[in-house]
């Protein structure tokens, strides 16, 4: 509120001193531009130049002679070390509270940092009582903790250092998809089909009902898409390279570290593809290229993350970036299960779908270096992937990448785009008439082509070593828990 009045008062000077200024040229009030304190660290103006900064105290140390305070704006993990007389300090300037800060900005005479701005101007424009804030200043919250507060942990460093490398990851993938040729398709949130078949699936209706409409307001069930395939594989037909990025939901009863009920998910579809093989080389085309970029672009971020949410996970992800990602059939996956010394919770059969725990011996078989399993049973899969027509042990086209830490990371499959395959089995599943417009897509054009999904918060973790999924999205769902 002081800040809006202060502005309201500087515009209101300005006007004023413009309309006094009538003929005669008039020197205009000026004030110092706004700057992020990421562009603040980076500037290369030794001189000094005045500039204004907003942000949170995340320090404040007064000496005799000497205020220091490090403020923070998101913009980056390292704060900017604001330098000023104590006499700035009415006592107001707490752990947490917001401040707006004017002054020159200098070439800093400490090693740590490239600038520090010199204030005689500090403004608190929200205070913040530091016995009552759930974080403390200078010490570091387990992700556990902090997760109690959803509403106040993205100012901690940890989810904020989370938060700026998933917000750049989004755009590495944006990146590559353009870069290689990709149409990025907007599919919808609302959807009629259970694209994976497994009946895990939230329900849209509206609060009130809708009257007038009669019964239902789609006239049809509708749900929250659990996939984009579908209606990518649906664009397929005109464009040979789609994906998108979207929100996708699933009510999975699971309270795992590695589900959610709302994620997202990155799914791309590609038309006149005949082999498994080109689709695993995009997954990690994609995975390798991505992370590549993240790393070049939030090393301080990752570092931090690396240091002290997961020690050893910088070593762990060099390793999953040099080495080509190695590939096993499902059914020898389960012969390597079958011979493990490892007893499971599980036992692991042919037919049975693989578990956590497998994934995991698997991973830790394979060197610690992901593993594409291929060719699944035919019966464990959902309608529509390629079949492989290969009995006795009948298997479809399907690809599961699995990685260190996290287990299943992609899934994917080349489609069935044979008419009478695909009738026959739609048949069988008494599904004929739903699914009447998808084996339209075979009648009508149809190309071999396939595709895969890829779990963006498991990916996250995947490369920062964060063992809770939940620490990885801004506002987690999961069985139990909406808050906010
Ligand atoms: O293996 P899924 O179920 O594959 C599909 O949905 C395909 N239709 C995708 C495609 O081919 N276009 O899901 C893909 C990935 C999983 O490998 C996993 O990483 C992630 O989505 N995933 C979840 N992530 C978080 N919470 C959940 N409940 C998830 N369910 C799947
Ligand atoms: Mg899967």
């Amino acid at each position: 509120m002081k800040a809006l009045l202060t502005m309201w008062a500087a515009r209101g000077l300005s006007r004023a001193l413009r309309a006094y200024c009538t003929s005669a040229p008039c020197p205009r009030p000026t004030q110092p531009p706004r700057v992020s304190i990421r562009d603040a660290l980076v500037s290369q103006n030794s001189s000094g130049h005045s500039i204004k900064v907003q942000g949170w105290v995340r320090s404040v140390r007064s000496q005799k002679e000497v205020l220091f305070l490090h403020i923070n704006d998101g913009s980056s993990l390292e704060h900017l070390q604001i330098v000023a007389d104590p006499s700035l300090d009415n006592g107001d300037l707490t752990f947490g509270s917001s401040v707006e800060v004017q002054g020159l900005l200098v070439k800093s005479p400490y090693k740590k940092q490239n600038m520090e701005l010199k204030a005689d101007r500090i403004e608190v424009i929200g205070h913040c009582d530091p016995k009552s804030f759930p974080f403390k200043y200078k010490e570091r919250h387990p992700l556990e903790y902090i997760r109690q507060h959803p509403h106040l942990r993205c100012r901690t460093n940890a989810l904020g250092s989370i938060l700026r490398v998933r917000s750049e990851a989004t755009d590495a993938i944006h990146s590559f998809f353009k870069a290689n040729g990709f149409i990025h398709i907007h599919t919808p949130v609302i959807t009629s089909n259970d694209c994976e078949g497994a009946g895990e699936l939230f329900q849209v209706e509206p609060s009130k009902k809708v009257k007038e409409l009669g019964k239902n307001f789609f006239d049809v069930p509708a749900f929250l898409t659990v996939s984009a395939q579908l209606h990518l594989e649906v664009m397929s037909g005109a464009f040979t390279q789609v994906f998108t990025f979207g929100p996708t939901f699933r009510a999975e009863n699971s309270q795992s570290r590695r589900h959610l009920a709302e994620f997202y998910m990155v799914e791309a579809e590609m038309s006149f593809v005949e082999s498994l093989q080109d689709i695993m080389q995009m997954m990690e085309t994609l995975f390798k290229a991505t992370t590549e970029t993240v790393l070049a672009n939030c090393p301080e971020d990752i570092e931090l993350l690396h240091k002290f949410v997961a020690p050893g996970q910088k070593d762990k992800l060099e390793q999953m970036l040099k080495n080509k990602f190695l590939i096993i059939s499902y059914t020898e996956a389960m012969e390597i299960l079958q011979k493990a010394s490892q007893n499971f919770t599980f036992t692991p059969k042919w037919g049975v779908d693989l578990q956590t725990e497998h994934e995991k011996y698997l991973v830790k078989y394979c060197g610690n270096i992901p593993v594409f399993v291929i060719n699944y049973p035919f019966d464990l899969k959902p309608f529509y992937m390629r079949d492989n027509e290969d009995e006795p042990q009948h298997t479809v086209a399907a690809v599961d990448l699995l990685v260190p830490g996290v287990g299943e990371l992609f899934g994917g499959s080349l489609r069935e785009e044979r008419f009478h395959l695909l009738q026959q089995r739609l048949a069988r599943l008494g599904l004929a008439d739903t699914y009447q417009w998808y084996l339209d897509l075979r009648r009508f054009g149809s190309v071999p082509h396939g595709g895969f999904g890829m779990g963006f918060e498991r990916y996250l973790q995947c490369i920062l070593g964060v063992d809770n999924i939940k620490d990885v999205i801004p506002f987690p769902r999961f069985p139990h828990s909406c808050l906010l």
